[in-house]
C-alpha cells in the first residue's frame, strides 16, 4: 500500500492509500489495515456517508467493541450541540482513553470527529477516512479541528492530529459532480502556490481527471498530500509557512460571507478567490500578465467559476476582507504568487492595486 507520513516528531503518521477499504473490496490489505485501527472504536459518519459505506467499514471491524454516530448531513450541523452528543454516546457507551474515534465523512465530520478527539477524556485518538476530495486533499490532513459557533465559522477547536489517514479514492465515485470540482479548487490552489510541474500535470490531465479515472485521482491526491504534508510539516501551529495554503481564501472567505454562506460552495470561492489573487499579483507586480489566464483556463476545465457572483458590494467586500480570521491585528495579510508553483506571504498591501482587483472583479460580475 502506497502511504506518506506527515513528519511531526512524535505526532507523526501516515496518509495510507487504500482503494476499497470501504467500498467492499475484503481483500488481506484491507483487514491489515483495520486490523491496526485499534481494538476499541467509535465511528462518527452521516446519514448520506454512512448509507453508502458505513456497512463495509464495519464488517472490516469485525467483532471488536465498535460503535457508531451518526449525524445529519450538513455544515449547520457542525456545532458544540453535535459534539455533545458524541460524547454522550462515548460515555454511554463506556468508551475510555484508549478508545479510537473514526471519522467517516467528508470535512464536516472531519472537523467534528476530530474535535471531538481532541476533548474526550482531554484527547483520544482518531483516524479520519475522508470521503470528499477536499477531504482528502486538504482538511484530514494537518490536525485542524473545529466547530462553528452562531458567530463565526470555525471559531471553536483545537489542533489535535489524527493517527492515520486513509484514503479510498473509491469514494469519490459517489461524490457530486459539484462537490467533485469544489475540491479541485484546493488542488489548483496546491499547484499554484507550491509547484509548477504539478500544475502542468494537472493540466495535461484535465479529462482523466473530471472522468474520475482511479489511477489519475490516486496520482492526483498523493501529490495534495505531499504538498500539504510537508507544509504542515514545516509549521504545525500555523506561524508561518502554513498561511500559504490560504492563498485565494482572503478573498474566497470575503465571497462566502457575503453572498451568504451555502449559497456558494467552499471550493467554489476558493476558485474565484484564487483568480482575484492572482490578478492582485499582475496588478503588483509580482506576477507575470499570462499566469491568470492559465489558471483560468484550468479552473473552467474544472467547472469550476472563476468570476464573483453578482450583486456583491466594493465597500463591504474590502470590510470583509478585513475581518477575515487569517487576517492579522496589525492589517491584512494576502498570499500573493510570484509565479505558477511560487507563492508568498505579505504583509505589506498595494492598496491601489487591491482596490483595482476588487474593482474589475466585481464590476465585471
Ligand atoms: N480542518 C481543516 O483543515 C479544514 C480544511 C478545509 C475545510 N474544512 C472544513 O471542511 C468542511 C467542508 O468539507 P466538505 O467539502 O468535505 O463538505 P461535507 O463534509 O459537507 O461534504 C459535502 C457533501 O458530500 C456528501 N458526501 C461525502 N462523501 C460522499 C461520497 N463519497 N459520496 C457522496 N456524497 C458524499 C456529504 O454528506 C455532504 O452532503 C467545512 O466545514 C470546512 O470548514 C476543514
Ligand atoms: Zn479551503
Amino acid at each position: 500500500m502506497k502511504s506518506i507520513t506527515v513528519e511531526l516528531a512524535d505526532r507523526s503518521y501516515p496518509i495510507v492509500f487504500c482503494p476499497g477499504l470501504v467500498t467492499g473490496a475484503d481483500g488481506s490489505e484491507q483487514a491489515l489495515l483495520a486490523s491496526e485501527m485499534g481494538d476499541s472504536v467509535f465511528i462518527v459518519s452521516n446519514e448520506t456517508v454512512a448509507g453508502l459505506y458505513l456497512e463495509p467499514l464495519k464488517r472490516l471491524l469485525g467483532d471488536r467493541k465498535s460503535d457508531v454516530y451518526i449525524m445529519p448531513d450538513g455544515e449547520m450541523y457542525k456545532t458544540l450541540d453535535q459534539i455533545q452528543a458524541i460524547i454522550g454516546e462515548l460515555l454511554a457507551a463506556g468508551h475510555t482513553r484508549e478508545t479510537t474515534l473514526i471519522a467517516l465523512g467528508g470535512g464536516v465530520v472531519g472537523d467534528i470527529t476530530g474535535f471531538a478527539a481532541a476533548v474526550y477524556q482531554r484527547g483520544v485518538a482518531v483516524i479520519q477516512i475522508p470521503t470528499t476530495l477536499l477531504s482528502q486533499v486538504d482538511s484530514s490532513v494537518g490536525g485542524k479541528t473545529a466547530v462553528n459557533h452562531p458567530l463565526g465559522k470555525n471559531m471553536i477547536g483545537a489542533f489535535h492530529q489524527p493517527k492515520m489517514v486513509v484514503m479510498d479514492v473509491e469514494t469519490l465515485k459517489t461524490l457530486s459532480a459539484r462537490e467533485f470540482s469544489a475540491g479541485l479548487a484546493e488542488i489548483v490552489k496546491h499547484a499554484a502556490l507550491a509547484d509548477r510541474d504539478y500544475f502542468q500535470w494537472l493540466q495535461a490531465n484535465q479529462d482523466s481527471i473530471m472522468a474520475r479515472d482511479s489511477a489519475c485521482l490516486m496520482t492526483m491526491i498523493e501529490w495534495s498530500c505531499r504538498i500539504k504534508a510537508v507544509i504542515v510539516a514545516s509549521d504545525e501551529k500555523e506561524q508561518g509557512n502554513r498561511a500559504l495554503l490560504n492563498l485565494g481564501h482572503t478573498f474566497g472567505h470575503a465571497i462566502e460571507t457575503l453572498s451568504g454562506y451555502g449559497t456558494v460552495l467552499h471550493g467554489e470561492a476558493v476558485a474565484m478567490g484564487l483568480m482575484m489573487a492572482a490578478d492582485y499579483s499582475v496588478r503588483s507586480r509580482t506576477l507575470v500578465e499570462s499566469a491568470p489566464a492559465q489558471m483560468a483556463q484550468l479552473l473552467t476545465a474544472f467547472s469550476l467559476p472563476t468570476a464573483v457572483p453578482k450583486g456583491l458590494i466594493r465597500a463591504t467586500f474590502l470590510q470583509a476582507m478585513g475581518r477575515d480570521k487569517k487576517a492579522t491585528v496589525e492589517g491584512l495579510r494576502l498570499v500573493i504568487l510570484r509565479d505558477i508553483g511560487q507563492a508568498e506571504v505579505t504583509s505589506q498591501i498595494d492598496e491601489d492595486a487591491l482596490e483595482e482587483t476588487v474593482a474589475y472583479f466585481l464590476d465585471s460580475a
